[in-house]
């Protein structure tokens, strides 16, 4: 679309410029006033003339009539004037043929805003707290940051995926007292991340009536960070059982980091920092705590050192963001974090500011909302959570079970494959159709139906094009493309769309406007193969300009689904 947006925005310049003497119409300018009309019967792409009203000094009913006859002729492209607005009918073949080119010549890229080249993006993303239990509150980050890496990767930059693991701080003291009390060798080898989830609920719920454990677990942690062998061999053991666990998750989700560099990594990264604030004057010294004032910011202050001088959450990241910039040169750092965070961020990201670094307007917090599940809300210290894993298991469980129902036929091991993709699939397009700000409950059976704006639906649209396609033999871009049908070209219209969602997903950083892409293209498609004969036709032309728009709709469906995280299946 975006080639006809810039083809009638630079018709309107030629024709303002002659029906208007002496005004200049900006290109650029018009182009970005060009939009989707509500209603398609009205046309394919609308100019509202209210702004260039105010420029030429026209009413805006009187410009759209000119510019409308001025156009008249156009072949490309018919202008209509409807109240003040100018309306667009693309010819469907013209259209078509542009838009199949381009699928053709660029297959997988086709989409991509191709502006990321020599530029590097770091993704601060999942990032659970070893020894705490991973709830399905980091779904959120895990594929919302998953899925921002894909997109900036398919505009071309060089992205860093990093787990930041909160792999140090008070917890851990609280681990190593309730382990040697309570826990032993063989439950936490047998029972891995649940046992060490069980050990950690226990503490809170004893030092709930024993004030005392808190001391014990301050002074452990300590002991801890002035490197005790002991308890370094622990903290060494506690991280690796839960690292094990953590990547059965990911593998799930088809996720790869690049680097696990987690808050332990910056503890001797972090007094060069305080040092710096301490030099610039920055740190104040509050009931024995050392702060940053950001009180002419309308914030609370940002916490540097507790009052015994141990370090704090911004401390560490701050001295990850200047250690990240030293080692990737980012030009954008990129954190997702559920909202509950977002103070936190501005707060440091303020910081960060005030000590000239450079590299301050790079940094991005993505925030999303809360998740409750069936209409419960998570509580993580009473133990009352819904891991992550148990919910993608269910949701597999689920999916292998309606498989079988089906397919009594299919082997079991033809059916885990289809259960994994589509139950992970599901609870992953669920989660993403939403935008992120916006709090979800998450229901297991609407996101797991068949029917629906589910995952299971366009992964079943997706494996119908690739039977299609199986019966249509090699498709090549046709000679001659011929639409004839509304179907079609609502069809089009989706798929030459593709780019510009893609383009302001990044820029939102929203991947639910893949999501809803998805859909859109999934119901056009529906809509042409239930209405279009596509391998039975006695037009070879129309035949071959469905094929073609098969293999469109397979190739975008195909790359909208590997940015958003959804597996790609034959079959289902
Ligand atoms: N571990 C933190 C949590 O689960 C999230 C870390 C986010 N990243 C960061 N650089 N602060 O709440």
């Amino acid at each position: 679309m975006k080639k006809f947006k810039k083809l009638i925005a630079e018709k309107i310049s030629t024709a303002c410029a002659s029906a208007f003497p002496g005004t200049v119409v900006d290109v650029d300018d018009t182009e970005a006033l060009i939009e989707y009309p509500p209603d398609a019967s009205m046309g394919d792409l609308a100019l509202p003339c209210f702004k260039l009203s105010k420029m030429l000094r026209r009413s805006p009913v009187q410009i759209a009539l000119t510019l409308a006859s001025a156009l008249e002729g156009e072949t490309d492209f018919k202008a209509e004037a409807l109240n003040g607005y100018l309306n667009f009918k693309i010819s469907p073949d013209a259209l078509a043929g542009s838009t199949l080119s381009e699928v053709f010549a660029d297959k997988e890229l086709y989409g991509s805003p191709k502006n990321g080249y020599g530029k590097t993006v770091v993704l601060d993303y999942s990032s659970p707290n070893v020894a705490k239990p991973f709830h399905i509150g980091h779904l959120g980050t895990t594929v919302i940051g998953h899925s921002l890496k894909k997109l900036h990767e398919f505009a071309g930059y060089n992205c860093v995926g990093i787990n930041y693991l909160g792999d140090w701080g008070t917890q851990f003291g609280k681990m190593i007292v309730a382990y040697r009390k309570w826990g032993n060798k063989e439950a936490v080898e047998k029972g891995g991340c649940d046992a060490l989830v069980e050990l950690y609920v226990r503490f809170h719920n004893e030092a709930e009536k024993n004030e005392a454990l808190n001391d014990e677990a301050r002074a452990e942690f300590h002991k801890l960070e002035l490197g005790d062998e002991e308890n370094i061999a622990l903290w060494k053991w506690f991280k690796d059982i839960s690292l094990a666990e953590y990547s059965k998750t990911y593998k799930q989700l088809d996720i790869e980091f690049d680097s696990y560099a987690g808050e332990s990594f910056y503890t001797d990264k972090m007094p060069a920092q305080v040092q710096k604030l301490r030099d610039l004057g920055l740190l104040k010294i509050d009931d024995g705590a050392s702060i940053v004032d950001l009180e002419q910011y309308n914030m609370p202050p940002c916490l540097i050192l507790k009052k015994d001088g141990s370090t704090l959450y911004p401390t560490r990241d701050i001295a990850a963001a200047y250690y990240r910039y030293n080692t990737y040169n980012f030009d954008k750092a990129i954190y997702v974090t559920s909202a509950a965070q977002s103070l936190h961020f501005a707060q440091w990201f303020k910081v960060v500011e005030m000590m000239g670094y450079p590299f301050y307007n790079n940094l991005v917090h993505v925030p999303y909302g809360t998740v409750s599940i069936n209409g419960a809300k998570l509580a993580t210290r009473t133990g009352n959570v819904i891991l992550l894993k148990e919910l993608l298991a269910q949701a597999i469980e689920k999916v292998d079970r309606i498989t079988a129902e089906k397919n009594p036929d299919m082997s079991a091991e033809k059916r885990a494959e289809i259960a994994e993709a589509v139950g992970v699939g599901a609870i992953v397009f669920y989660y993403l159709s939403n935008n992120r700000i916006k709090d979800i409950n998450f229901m297991l059976e609407d996101a797991l139906s068949y029917e629906g704006n589910t995952g299971p639906y366009v992964q079943y649209t997706y494996a119908r094009t690739c039977s299609l396609l199986e019966k249509c033999g090699t498709v090549t871009m046709p000679e001659k493309v011929k639409i004839t049908t509304d179907e079609e070209h609502e069809l089009v219209k989706v798929l030459a769309q593709f780019p510009e969602r893609v383009s302001a997903a990044i820029e939102a950083y929203e991947p639910s406007y893949i999501t809803r892409f998805i859909l859109d293209l999934s119901a056009s498609f529906n809509r042409f193969y239930h209405n279009c004969q596509i391998l039975v036709t006695d037009d070879a032309d129309v035949a071959a300009t469905r094929k073609a728009l098969t293999y469109a709709v397979n190739t975008v469906l195909g790359t909208a689904f590997s940015l958003i995280c959804l597996k790609k299946t034959k079959q289902i």
